[in-house]
């Protein structure tokens, strides 16, 4: 049986009272309608058509929502469930059978559409729609049995009696519809008392034309949570973050307190990662096994190698390598890219800038445009003064240099290999391979020979940093 997915979104979602349209609500960092367009995809569905408002045809935030193979079409005027579908007819005309979803059900999963599409295929059905019981039901339209078990018909909420408000099993509003069948349908309904035309009364007419009506029921009644009000918002949200941490601590991570553990459903993680409480591992960030998260961490679309360990500092749009350490208090923002076993301390700040291997930055440091090459220390409170009030400007630092605590580097400046720059050093010149610059403005110092300059071992800096500090050149450790 050929099937084609219609998602339905085109909705004014008015009671959010927003200026994001309601599918493009993110919940666990991912818009509502991705969870959607993704669960129909797992089930086997890659054909898709999502309905929207005109004024979202061209939405490039809905297209990425929606994925690139989707297709596009416009309910014009939002009057209804039945109308919106009747948008798609000519998008899904040659399927034998047609999924409906909603744009605001992120809890959705393929399981549950797996078991509607058999279900359909089995039963031969001309309708076929999910169903949840007990559920939270308000808002939602009553599902209406005979004795025999049998659906006569939904009726939603507003239009309800006492009585079939009692009615606990409710509508998720995810249909199979016989494709030869629905569309000639949906053009003979008729108007709600409030003026739409309802997608459930499709229901009613296949019941009057005694075709077959079957239904399945959703394992995990939250799962047809549909999102109309900021409180379903925020309902979704705590039931999607329970349902990424379980997957996770599933896969081998271990949350130290699970509650106030934040994973957006776009972020990875390995097994033997451990995360701290109050710590956020947002967008499209990957966590390396054996690495330590928290507490009080934010990593936003940022990767971390194997081992690292980042605690109360906040990355976004980083590349970390392995064994690296982060932190307390530091912030690496776009574009810092550190490699293995580099050691960033507290109050530093890191953009748009590679540090290599071994480097420290111990404290209180900008580095900024910069490329800083291995076993670099930089002391502290070290500026790369990148912007000269025009544009920015590199700094570049050789291996196994030296800098100086309360050195400023202005940009564009090159400090060589093995170079020392004295503390409080504002250097304006490049700095030759193993010349000690010292004052303001920086001036190369004589070399006497019972200096040696390059630190060769990460244990030597601290001594030599002291026999330095004779000629000027002191770092902070
Ligand atoms: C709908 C169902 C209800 C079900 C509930 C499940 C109807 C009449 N009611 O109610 O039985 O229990 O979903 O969540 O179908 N939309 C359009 N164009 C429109 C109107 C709506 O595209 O003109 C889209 C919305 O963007 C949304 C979906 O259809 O994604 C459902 O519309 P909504 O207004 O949220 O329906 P509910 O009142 O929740
Ligand atoms: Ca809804």
């Amino acid at each position: 049986m050929k099937w084609s997915a219609v998602i339905l979104a085109a909705g004014i979602g008015v009671r959010m009272k927003s200026a994001t349209p309601k599918p493009l609500h993110r919940v666990s960092g991912v818009p509502m309608l991705k969870y959607v367009c993704d669960a129909a995809r797992a089930a086997g569905i890659s054909d898709l058509t999502i309905v929207v408002a005109p004024s979202h045809a061209d939405s490039a935030e809905f297209r990425a929502a929606a994925g690139k193979d989707a297709r596009f079409v416009v309910q014009t005027e939002q009057k209804g469930t039945a109308d919106a579908l009747l948008a798609a007819r000519e998008s899904a005309a040659d399927a034998d059978a047609v999924l409906i979803l909603h744009g605001d059900t992120p809890l959705i999963t393929p399981e549950t559409l797996r078991s509607l599409i058999d279900e359909h295929e089995r039963s031969d059905a001309t309708v076929t729609l999910a169903t949840a019981s007990p559920a939270p039901v308000d808002g939602l339209g009553r599902i209406v049995r005979n004795d025999g078990g049998e659906i006569r018909a939904i009726v939603e909420q507003q239009d309800a009696d006492h009585e079939t408000l009692a009615i606990n099993e409710v509508n998720a509003g995810w249909y199979g519809f016989d494709g030869n069948w629905i569309w000639d349908t949906l053009t003979a309904l008729q108007r709600s008392a409030g003026g739409e035309y309802y997608l459930t009364d499709a229901v009613e007419s296949a019941v009057r034309a005694s075709l077959t009506v079957a239904s399945v029921s959703v394992g995990d009644p939250n799962e047809i949570l549909g999102v109309n009000t900021r409180s379903q918002l925020a309902v979704a949200e705590g039931l999607m973050r329970q349902r990424q941490r379980d997957h996770w601590m599933d896969q081998g991570v271990t949350l130290i307190d699970p509650a106030a553990t934040y994973i957006d459903a776009s972020a990875t993680l390995a097994p033997d990662v451990t995360i701290h409480p109050n710590s956020h591992i947002l967008g499209t960030s990957t966590i390396a096994s054996g690495c330590e998260i928290g507490p009080n961490s934010i990593v936003i679309d940022t990767t971390i190698g194997e081992d690292s360990r980042f605690v109360s500092s906040h990355a976004e749009g980083a590349t970390i390598g392995k064994r690296v350490s982060v932190g307390p208090f530091s912030r690496l923002r776009n574009g810092a890219v550190l490699h293995d076993d580099v050691y960033i301390g507290n109050y530093a700040e890191i953009k748009k800038s590679t540090i290599g291997s071994g480097t420290h930055v111990g404290h209180f440091s900008y580095v900024g445009d910069a490329d800083l090459g291995r076993r670099v220390n930089i002391g502290a409170g070290t500026v790369t003064a990148n912007y000269d009030g025009k544009q920015k400007n590199r700094t570049v630092i050789g291996d196994d240099t030296l800098v100086g605590s309360g050195s400023m580097l202005v940009a564009p400046v090159h400090i060589g290999n093995g170079a020392v720059t004295g503390a409080g050093a504002v250097v304006t010149h490049d700095v030759p391979p193993g010349a000690t610059v010292t004052g303001v403005p920086a001036r190369p110092v004589k070399a006497r020979p019972e200096d040696d300059l390059t630190p060769d071992q990460p244990g030597q800096v601290e001594q030599e940093t002291k026999a330095r500090s004779e000629s000027g050149a002191a770092t902070g450790n």
